[in-house]
């Protein structure tokens, strides 16, 4: 049975060409079980009618802020407290800057600001791709976050402007599994996670670093879901440019020596650590003061020497979280994650192809995790969805003594 049966969700229609899809996305809100209402802006209704919605829902849509008919039965105030969730999609940029003054001056924005605190207020963002970047977009973005808002999506693709970036409204199965996952049970309620994520940057001189193409993207996915099923999430992230996932605090570091003393200063009462940054497995021996010149045409040579291995040194520690390590390879996959489960004495380890269009900048991905005893494959979805399959793996794996395990080695 899914977790939105029963459940009441309120969908809010703004004035953009993803309209279209909410009638589908209607319908399976159905199917799973919701008794859906719609309220549209008055944009909303340019791109598709009332009347189809209210066809879908099989409950009369609203439109209007003041309106005699819908005053004396759902009118703004009755319509947010009807609600389990609001999902808001598509969530105009237009929209979402309304939100984040708390603007009331249509009935949707109204609603979402007399929401009580129990409700679920999600947003499915989808507007051009340059619009999503812009910086007053990025700053209504993060004021609604820190408000507690869930976002769901945009992801990246062809838009309906013809052009190809993130902006791009997630697909109505999709958002449905997105507010499925809102209404599951609290898996790890209470339990502490250490998560690293991102790349690491290791100093040559005062302006030149080595690093990697991590984007940190699959990391934040897995603090996301660890938050979202109750876990008590500190993220220890190298330098991104991602916000941080509701209810996760995070840890700020940039190079591997800091992330190892992050993750040394809070590993002792974790549950669980999952080292998904790509921390440099070698820095320069000695960073320069002042900027290095170059000197003519002479060749240079940079003497390199090892970072501490942060995952092989939490799994090393005498009182242990439950460890999971990442391997990112480009041949050997499995040879290599077992290679690595064993060496470095891991509960389990995940990895997975880079290069092609996978790994580390994209948005999908596809793991194949191990353990000592099995493994399982997880095929091509979004990081989000596969950090939930993951999770699940770990969660029915996990020793079922509570918190840290003591390992005598
Ligand atoms: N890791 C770490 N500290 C390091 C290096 C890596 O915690 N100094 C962790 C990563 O977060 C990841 C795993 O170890 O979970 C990756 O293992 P690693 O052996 O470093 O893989 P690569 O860097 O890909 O190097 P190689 O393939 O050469 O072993």
């Amino acid at each position: 049975m899914s977790a939105l049966s029963g459940k009441r969700i309120l969908l809010g229609i703004s004035g953009g060409i993803a309209a279209y899809k909410t009638p589908e996305l209607v319908r399976r809100l159905r199917d799973a079980g919701a008794t859906v209402r719609v309220v549209m802006t008055q944009a909303a209704t340019a791109f598709i009618t009332p009347l189809t919605l209210q066809a879908t829902s099989a409950n009369p849509v609203h439109t209007a802020l003041l309106d005699h008919a819908a005053e004396a039965g759902m009118g703004h105030i009755e319509l947010s407290r009807w609600a389990d969730a609001v999902l808001v999609a598509p969530a105009t940029a237009d929209l979402m800057a309304r939100l984040a003054v708390g603007m009331a001056d249509d009935l949707l924005t109204t609603l979402c600001l007399c929401l009580p605190t129990r409700t679920l207020l999600c947003l499915a963002p989808a507007m051009n791709h340059v619009m999503w970047a812009a910086g007053a977009t990025v700053a209504n973005r993060d004021t609604l976050l820190t408000r507690g808002i869930h976002l769901f999506g945009p992801t990246h693709g062809k838009q309906a402007c013809g052009e190809t970036g993130l902006g791009r409204m997630e697909e109505p199965i999709q958002l449905v599994a997105a507010l499925e996952r809102l209404f599951v049970p609290k898996l790890f309620a209470g339990q502490q996670f250490l998560i690293t994520a991102g790349p690491t940057r290791e100093a040559i001189d005062p302006v030149r670093f080595l690093s990697n193409r991590s984007s940190g993207k699959m990391g934040y996915a897995i603090a996301a879901a660890a938050s979202a099923l109750g876990a008590e999430v500190t993220l220890v992230s190298g330098p991104t440019n991602l916000p941080t996932p509701q209810g996760a605090s995070r840890i700020n570091v940039v190079s591997a020596k800091e992330m190892r003393d992050a993750v040394l200063d809070v590993v002792n009462d974790c549950r669980v650590f999952i080292a998904c940054a790509a921390v440099a497995d070698y820095r320069p021996v000695a960073t320069a003061p002042q900027k290095i010149k170059k000197k003519g045409e002479q060749a240079m040579t940079l003497v390199l020497e090892r970072t501490e291995d942060i995952l092989a040194t939490v799994s090393g520690l005498p009182r242990r979280p439950f460890v999971v390590g990442f391997a990112a390879e480009t041949e050997n996959l499995e040879t290599n994650a077992l290679d690595k489960l064993q060496g470095k004495g891991l509960d389990m380890v995940v990895a997975n192809w880079v290069g092609g269009d996978l790994g580390f900048e994209s948005d999908d991905n596809a793991l194949q995790v191990y353990w000592a005893e099995g493994q399982q494959i997880l095929p091509r979805a979004s990081k989000l969805d596969l950090a939930y399959a993951l999770l699940e793996i770990i969660a029915n794996r996990l020793p079922a003594n509570g918190s840290p395990q003591l390992i005598t080695h």
